[in-house]
C-alpha cells in the first residue's frame, strides 16, 4: 500500500513521516520511505542516521504516479513524504493519484488551520483531494486523515481545532475532516528527530498509538497480508 504524508506548509510532516516509518517498521511491517519534497529531508535523515529502519527513495516528481508507483513493492508499507501542496501542488496530485491512505498533518494554530483550510494563495488541500477522484481507478479520493502534531500538554487547542475540523468550520460550511485521536505532542526530542536518531522514548510511544489507531480504524493491513 502507499500512505501519503501531506501539509499545506511547513507542519511537521518530515517528522511524523520519519516517526511514523520507523513506528511501522518495529510493528512489524515491512517498510520504505519515498522522499517527494524538494528539500530531500527525509531521504538526508535516512542516509545519516545508522538506525533509519528503511531505504528512503528520492521521488521529488510530478510524474510520481506514472515513475515512481509502478516500481514500489507493493507488499510493502510505502510511505512518502510530499513537500507544500501550496506551493507543490503538482507532485501532491500525482501522489494522491495512487495513494491509499492520506495522513494530513495540522498543527493546531490559527495560522496553520488558515492554511489548511484557506490559504490566501495556492489551492486548499481538501480541493487537491477531491479533485484526484477524477484520475483514480476507484473514482473516489482516498482515505483522508487528518494527524495534530506540535500539540501543548494541557492545552485546548487540540480540541478546539479538532472540531473546526470534523465540523467544516465555524459555520459548518468548509470541509469536514477525519481527525485522528491519537496526538502528537510539543516535545524537544520530536523537534530535533530530523537528521538525528530514532531511537529515543520520546520519538517512539506517540507514534505507536497512531499504528495501533491507524490499524483499529482497518488503514493499515493485516501483518504478513500483501495490498
Ligand atoms: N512534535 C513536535 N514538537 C515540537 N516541534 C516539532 C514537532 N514536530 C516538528 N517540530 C518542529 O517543527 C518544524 C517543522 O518540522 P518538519 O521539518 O518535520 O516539518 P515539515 O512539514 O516537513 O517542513 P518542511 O516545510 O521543511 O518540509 C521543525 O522546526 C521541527 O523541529
Ligand atoms: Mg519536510
Amino acid at each position: 500500500m502507499l500512505i501519503a504524508s501531506l501539509k499545506p506548509r511547513t507542519m511537521g510532516g518530515t517528522t511524523n513521516t520519519g516517526l511514523l516509518i520507523y513506528a511501522l517498521a518495529r510493528a512489524g511491517y515491512p517498510v520504505s520511505g519515498y522522499d517527494a519534497d524538494e528539500s530531500l529531508q527525509l531521504a538526508a535523515w535516512e542516509r545519516d542516521v545508522s538506525d533509519f529502519p528503511c531505504k528512503v527513495h528520492v521521488a521529488d516528481t510530478p510524474s510520481f504516479a506514472e515513475t515512481v508507483y509502478p516500481e514500489m513493492d507493493h507488499d510493502r508499507i510505502n510511505v512518502v513524504d510530499a513537500g507544500h501542496a501550496e506551493n507543490h501542488p503538482d507532485i501532491v496530485d500525482s501522489i494522491l493519484e495512487v495513494a491509499d491512505l492520506a495522513i494530513v498533518t495540522v498543527s493546531p494554530t490559527n495560522p496553520d488551520y488558515d492554511r489548511l483550510t484557506r490559504p490566501e494563495r495556492g489551492t486548499p488541500l481538501a480541493k487537491l483531494i477531491k479533485r484526484s477522484a477524477a484520475l483514480r481507478d476507484s473514482g473516489q479520493p482516498p482515505t483522508t486523515v487528518v494527524l495534530l502534531n506540535r500539540c501543548q500538554a494541557g492545552a485546548n487547542s487540540p480540541k478546539r481545532f479538532a472540531e473546526l475540523l470534523t465540523g467544516g468550520g465555524e459555520d459548518g460550511k468548509l470541509p469536514r475532516w477525519d481527525v485522528l485521536s491519537t496526538r502528537i505532542p510539543r516535545r524537544e526530542l520530536i523537534a530535533s528527530a530530523v537528521g538525528f536518531p530514532c531511537d529515543k522514548p520520546e520519538r517512539k510511544a506517540p507514534y505507536d498509538a497512531l499504528v495501533t489507531e491507524l490499524r483499529t480504524l482497518g488503514h493499515l493491513p493485516e501483518l504478513g497480508v500483501s495490498r
